[in-house]
């Protein structure tokens, strides 16, 4: 399959959706431009794809899981807007573009994260035309995998961490939460909204949290190798902070075989999908050979 035209093509469906949620006069100017300057900065939208590429895996359509995917991408930036604050990683470039702090100030960052938080909830429990047990299941689901138990609880974790070596065993919790709960979620939910079974749900899961530690252990590693222009952010911004990294703890070389080792696990997990799985498996090697 053509990977590269898959995300693009997937990208540009949730995109489209975004701006159309987004759209609406009700939410104050301010509030709104700021909500909508860090969802249309850009990015790779791989959560809305994970979900569609979940769907798919199970028989189902992109277009059935649209709400999903729209919140999972406003979560999503919310996380990033948050993550970016002078409290937080303190980051001035995400997306290409000047981080939402440094243009809005922190105030209406830290509302425009709100209100994208909230939407994302409204989007989801508006959508019609869904098996009510199977949305409030979803809800459930990406709700945990946003809050404590999950991408919430992850970044109170990661700057528990910061300035510290913590070894491996609690490095690799931190990223489950922070960054997998929210990637594993994406999966499961595109999936059971196209009514999987819990056989398919629970291979789903173990693809998910595989591909979700991949993908943090990547970011920690394009931190340090990557190049600032092509991935939009600050590059060295971990080292230069003390953060708990894969690269900080176990090396680059280690690092780069124990993300090849879990996106090795995460094909294994979905081999029994057959043809509507080749996309979850190619999307499991992007995670990791991605430059941005
Ligand atoms: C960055 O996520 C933050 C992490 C969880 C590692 P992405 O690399 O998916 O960022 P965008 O959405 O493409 O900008
Ligand atoms: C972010 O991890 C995880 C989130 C939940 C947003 P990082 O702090 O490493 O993400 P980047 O590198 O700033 O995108
Ligand atoms: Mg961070
Ligand atoms: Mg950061
Ligand atoms: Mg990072």
């Amino acid at each position: 399959m053509d990977l590269q035209s898959y995300l693009k093509e997937r990208a540009q469906w949730v995109e489209a959706a975004l701006c159309r949620s987004t759209d609406d006069e009700s939410i104050p100017e301010t509030l709104r431009k700021s909500m909508r300057y860090s969802l249309e900065a850009g990015g790779k939208r791989l959560r809305p794809i994970l979900c569609f590429a979940g769907a798919e895996g199970v028989g189902g359509s992109a277009d059935r899981v649209m709400p999903a995917a729209v919140a999972l991408e406003m979560i999503h930036t919310f996380s990033l807007i948050h993550d970016d604050l002078p409290a937080m990683d303190d980051d001035s470039l995400r997306r290409g573009k000047p981080t939402n702090h440094k243009v809005f100030g922190e105030a209406v960052a830290i509302l425009a994260g709100d209100g994208l938080l909230a939407e994302a909830f409204y989007v989801l429990a508006e959508a019609r035309g869904i098996d009510a047990r199977l949305q409030v299941q979803v809800i459930a689901d990406i709700a945990a995998a946003t809050g404590g138990r999950g991408m919430t609880g992850g970044q109170v974790l990661d700057m528990e961490a910061t300035g510290k070596k913590q070894g491996e065993a609690a490095l690799t919790r931190m990223h489950l939460y922070k960054t997998g709960a929210l990637i594993r979620a994406s999966v499961t939910a595109g999936a059971r909204l196209c009514g999987a079974t819990q056989h398919q749900l629970s291979l789903l899961s173990r693809y998910g949290e595989a591909i979700g530690l991949a993908f943090q252990i990547a970011d920690d590693i394009l931190d340090v190798t990557g190049d600032q222009e092509e991935l939009g952010k600050d590059i060295g911004s971990d080292e230069g902070k003390g953060k708990s990294t894969y690269p900080a703890i176990i090396g680059i070389d280690a690092s780069r075989r124990q993300a090849a080792a879990l996106v090795d696990q995460a094909i294994a997990a979905v081999v029994s999908f057959g043809a509507a799985g080749e996309p979850l498996r190619a999307i499991a090697r992007y995670v990791v050979e991605r430059k941005k």
